[in-house]
């Protein structure tokens, strides 16, 4: 994965505005699929000026994830408490990471982020293992900042109760080891 570039993956600058032409549609971030299994799954995401992908949990899962243009700001969450009223107490990292950078999310570590691309946008790399599986309980939650202060961060699901309880229920059981 070190050794991947944008070329190898036939992302040349701008790619989002290629994607928009090749399709017709206008789309702030386009998600390409690479290649798909049981145990990961592989995809590119191309993001253009100022194109934001929310704060989002990645359950029981661990993604390394290589920009391969542009830059993006990530902010990073930890959960570290559940407040019982449908939000969650989080320790946040704030950064600017431009390309060629590579990271990795872990169920224990950074496993809440939100990218927006930077002024010439982004092309990010993702390898998941395992993948999404909703039916697995490996469901993708979006998660809104509700308040920040330097590390410290309140978290709420911003979809219906259904989704809340399912965001604690997943967040509860990938923090169990770290959190006791
Ligand atoms: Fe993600």
């Amino acid at each position: 994965m070190a050794a991947v570039d944008a070329a190898d993956l036939g992302v040349g600058p701008g790619a989002w505005c290629a994607a928009e032409a090749r399709s017709g549609r206008r789309c702030d971030v386009w998600h390409v699929p690479v290649a798909e299994s049981p145990d990961y799954s592989i995809c590119v995401f191309l993001l253009g000026p100022g194109a934001r992908i929310p704060a989002h949990d990645h359950p029981g899962m661990t993604v390394l994830s290589k920009i391969l243009q542009g830059s993006l700001d990530v902010a990073s969450f930890d959960i570290v408490a559940d407040n019982g009223d449908g939000t969650f107490a989080a320790a946040a990292r704030w950064r600017t990471v431009e390309a060629p950078r590579f990271s990795e999310l872990y169920a224990t570590r950074d496993n809440v982020h939100e990218f927006v691309a930077g002024p010439e946008g982004a092309c990010v790399l993702d390898v998941l293992s395992p993948p999404y599986d909703a039916a697995g309980g490996r469901d993708c939650h979006y998660v809104r900042v509700v308040r920040a202060d330097g590390a410290a961060a309140v978290l709420e699901v911003y979809a219906d109760g259904v989704e809340k309880n399912r965001l604690q229920t997943s967040l509860s059981r990938s923090n169990r080891s770290r959190f006791g």
